[in-house]
């Protein structure tokens, strides 16, 4: 066999180019606060709280030691017919920040998860409750969910979608909601749009309501380049979803824990699904975890029949696992005493002005805001699309000592909650330089 102890070969990377990659690898060895060192011994400026998860900063010493603690103390308890204290902890404090009635919570390990758990629970809630015809799920196009097969399927993201097969049957989308002409430079929600929500009547009238499950929405879009929603579009799609006895679901994965200004995305947008998924920065991204919130009704519908029966077929091995909770409840508790969500909301105005300062510089055709993101789409190089943003993405990290995201030709911007002005100046600084330099 092969040496391979000094090669980068045998790491198949997730969402990578890998063959480009091992040519000019990108690696982090250390992270603290708003900074990564890179292997060159590099401090870069975390402009993306890495994966939009590390919303309280990076290592920070609470959660690592209550990690370490648990480790030494409880490292495994099995998931199924047995409880650990901290997971009902855990559950009864999400409760308490979540919007009513979402206070019955499932522990997963990623957002992928959460997704394929808040569908299941939505099919499985109408068949409990007699309805067993609704098993049709609408997602929406430019929608991400993760990369399982209920969240692909459901998901609006043809490349992510194109190689795997015909996916889950009985799954329709509705539009998205981005139009350029009609909200181009939009601060905050755009004026425009609560109209696109009337295209689930439009699914309504082909497939007939009593057919539908559920809906799942991210209440802002992340993956597709930050798309915010029109004032009053999720208040409509709720309505429609409530005329026609149809499951709403949000998913929170990236707009979960502060990241849009409140608690989270249903607060800020003002709008309560059934179902919510979270993940990301429920543990600072320390350890994997996600989790879906239900609402009480939902629960109770579960909560029939002989006591010994078991209500719902599904779970996995490490279901609301020590340390990821450990890690969260130190997590929570960070956001809880240093006022995160609240900072959030102090900070977005300046954030707001900084970034659409870079309106009129060359190739930018659009900026986005909510809260502590952005996106910034730029003109793409005739016939060869994303290159412009991916060059800005490698210049950033290489020659700028700057950690940006980036989809299609869309710079996204979601840094760790905790940043500072200066830091916000010195993203927006290095950026325009980036942007100028590859018009
Ligand atoms: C809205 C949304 N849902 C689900 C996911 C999938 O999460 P994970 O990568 O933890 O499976 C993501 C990840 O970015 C996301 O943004």
């Amino acid at each position: 066999m092969a040496d391979l102890s000094n090669s980068l070969d045998a790491f198949w990377m997730p969402f990578t180019a890998n063959r480009q990659f091992r040519k000019a690898p990108r690696m982090m060895v250390s992270a603290k606060g708003m900074y990564y060192t890179s292997d060159d011994g590099r401090k870069i400026l975390d402009g993306a709280a890495g994966l939009w998860c590390v919303n309280a900063g990076h290592c920070r010493p609470e959660i690592a030691k209550a990690i370490q603690r648990e480790a030494e103390n409880l490292d495994y308890s099995p998931a199924f017919q047995i409880g650990h204290p901290n997971a009902f902890r855990l559950a009864s404090e999400l409760a308490a920040i979540l919007p009513d009635p979402l206070d019955r919570i499932f522990f997963v390990n990623s957002g992928s998860e959460a997704v394929e758990t808040a569908l299941k629970i939505a099919l499985a809630y109408h068949q409990a409750r007699g309805d067993g015809r609704r098993t049709r799920l609408i997602g929406r196009e430019k929608g991400y969910h993760g990369v399982n097969f209920g969240g692909i399927s459901v998901g609006g993201l043809g490349p992510n979608r194109k190689s795997f097969g015909p996916l889950l049957p009985g799954v329709d989308h509705i539009r998205h909601t981005y139009s350029r002409e009609d909200m181009a430079f939009s601060r905050g929600q755009p004026e425009w749009g609560a109209h696109l929500a009337d295209d689930l009547e439009r699914l309504v009238l082909l497939h007939d309501a009593s057919t539908i499950a559920a809906v799942i929405v991210e209440p802002m879009a992340g993956s597709a380049g930050v798309i915010i929603p029109p004032k009053g579009y999720l208040n409509r799609l709720r309505e429609i979803c409530d005329t026609h006895g149809i499951l709403l679901i949000f998913d929170e994965v990236i707009t979960g824990f502060g990241r849009t200004g409140a608690a989270f995305g249903a607060d800020t947008f003002g709008v309560v699904p059934d179902l919510m998924t979270l993940a990301k920065g429920l543990t600072n991204g320390a350890v994997p975890m996600g989790a879906v919130a239900a609402s009480r009704d939902i629960y109770d519908a579960f909560m029939e029949g002989p006591e010994g029966t078991i209500e719902l077929f599904h779970g996995y091995t490490y279901s609301s696992h020590p340390l990821a909770v450990a890690a969260s409840l130190a997590t929570l508790g960070i956001y809880r005493d240093e006022g995160v969500f609240e900072r959030v909301a102090e900070l977005a105005p300046y954030w707001e002005d900084a970034v659409h300062s870079l309106k009129g510089l060359p190739t930018v055709i659009d900026i986005r805001n909510i809260g502590l993101v952005a996106g910034i789409e730029l003109e793409p190089i005739e016939g060869k699309p994303t290159a412009r943003a991916f060059g800005i993405f490698l210049d950033c990290f290489h020659d700028r000592d700057l950690l940006i995201r980036t989809t299609g030709d869309i710079l996204a911007l979601s840094p760790p909650l905790i940043l500072e002005k200066t830091h916000i100046d010195e993203i927006i600084d290095k950026l325009a330089d980036a942007i100028k330099a590859a018009a």
